[in-house]
């Protein structure tokens, strides 16, 4: 009888899914667990995907995506991150920023090569490396007092003749780390000697907290690197926009890897929608004064979790700087899927295990702060009730 590619069989089963599906099951949970917000995408992207329905945008567009939305990406990086791209050859327009992902990892890894992959991190990466046949190595990032670092021992002591690639995400789901100007030149040098693809997934760029002013983005890894470097960008309007059901992103890379992308897009999904493509360019041209508004919230809403769990027993949380999420850990807690789920069954609070996360995630939970208030505030009281009442 045939069987399941053992390629497929590999690929592990979502432990974040895992816990929505039971949640789903069940009435009035704080859902917490994935990696979005509760706020509609704004009414003027959905209008212009409507326009573009009536203008004719139905038909079939070039494999990279529009080449005006790709000049506006161009021109998006110039303005936000003083950063010059060829918009023909070195922007790709996705189905998403899990897309990007899954195209760039095809194009740079051969069946039994090995990627080195920053964790805990959002399992899509590492899934990827292995529906390639190819082997995701864990490094765990190390926390330091209050802030994560990448561990550079470890990834020496990692990389061996099968090494291709390495992938982090910088602000990082789960843990809000944002990877500073010296780590990022440090993996760049570290790549460039073992000869390496540096993979840089920055869906959460705009997501940042530290800048100067809100809506001054993280740094690109491409400021760092020449367009010659083996360097790619993954990215998406899922975050930034409140985009997440559009299915919408794209990448940056190297021409050879820009181009293998286009053609190899052609098999896979040929192109996203064209009137999703026209809602985004629109998101570009019209999308910062609703960022910076989400912004201010965002960062409110972090305060106010951080500040409530660092009132609770055992609990230790690192301040983060980007993206929308918190990575307590717990002591005591050493099976994160069997606490959350208990925390779910027992107070209807739903939050992401930390084991879903790979090699460091075992032992914390993950808490998405992109909800209301007012869920973040019951929420907060019921866990807090929780860790009181028993010991793990
Ligand atoms: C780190 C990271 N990368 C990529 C994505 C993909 O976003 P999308 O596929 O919605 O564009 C997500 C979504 O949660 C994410 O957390």
């Amino acid at each position: 009888m045939p069987t399941v590619a053992s390629s497929a069989l590999r690929v592990p089963q979502s432990r974040i899914r895992e816990l929505a599906d039971i949640a789903m099951k069940m009435d009035d949970v704080l859902k917490l667990y994935f990696g979005e917000s509760n706020i509609p995408t704004p009414e003027y992207i959905k209008r212009a995907a409507a326009k573009a329905l009536e203008e004719g945008y139905t038909f079939y567009t070039e494999n990279a995506g529009l080449p005006a939305l790709r000049q506006d990406l161009a021109d998006y990086y110039r303005r936000v991150q003083d950063v010059d791209l060829d918009p023909r050859n070195e922007i790709v327009v996705t189905a998403s920023g899990v897309q990007a992902l899954n195209v760039t990892i095809r194009c740079v890894l051969n069946p039994g090569d090995e990627a080195l992959v920053l964790t805990p991190a959002w399992p899509n990466s590492a899934a990827n490396v292995w529906m390639d046949n190819a082997v995701p190595k864990e490094i765990p990032l190390l926390l330091r007092g209050d802030r994560y670092a990448v561990d550079f021992d470890s990834l020496q002591a990692a990389v061996t003749p099968r090494t291709r690639l390495l992938v982090y995400t910088s602000p990082s789901n789960p843990l809000g780390w944002v990877a500073t100007e010296d780590e990022q030149e440090e993996l760049l040098e570290f790549t460039r000697r073992y000869n390496l693809w540096l993979l840089a997934d920055e869906v959460y760029e705009r997501l940042y907290y530290r800048g100067v002013e809100p809506g001054i983005p993280t740094p690109s890894i491409l400021r760092k690197a020449n367009r010659d470097d083996a360097v790619i960008v993954a990215q998406s309007f899922s975050k930034t926009y409140c985009m997440t059901g559009w299915r919408i992103g794209w990448l940056v890379a190297r021409r050879d890897v820009g181009q293998k992308a286009t053609q190899l897009n052609e098999f896979i999904i040929s192109h996203p929608a064209s009137f999703v493509q026209r809602a985004a360019q629109t998101a570009l041209a019209l999308g910062e004064e609703e960022l910076r508004k989400m912004l201010a919230r965002l960062k409110e809403n972090r305060d106010f979790c951080l500040a409530a769990l660092r009132r609770m027993p055992r609990v230790t949380v690192p301040s983060p700087d980007g993206a929308f999420y918190l990575f307590p850990k717990i002591e005591g807690v050493t099976d994160s899927f069997a606490f959350c789920r208990k925390l779910l069954e027992e107070t209807h609070v739903g939050l992401a295990p930390g084991v879903a996360f790979g090699a460091g995630g075992e032992g914390s939970v993950r808490i998405c702060y992109a909800a209301e208030q007012g869920i973040l505030e019951q929420a907060m009281e019921r866990l807090a009730r929780f860790l009181s009442q028993r010991v793990v």
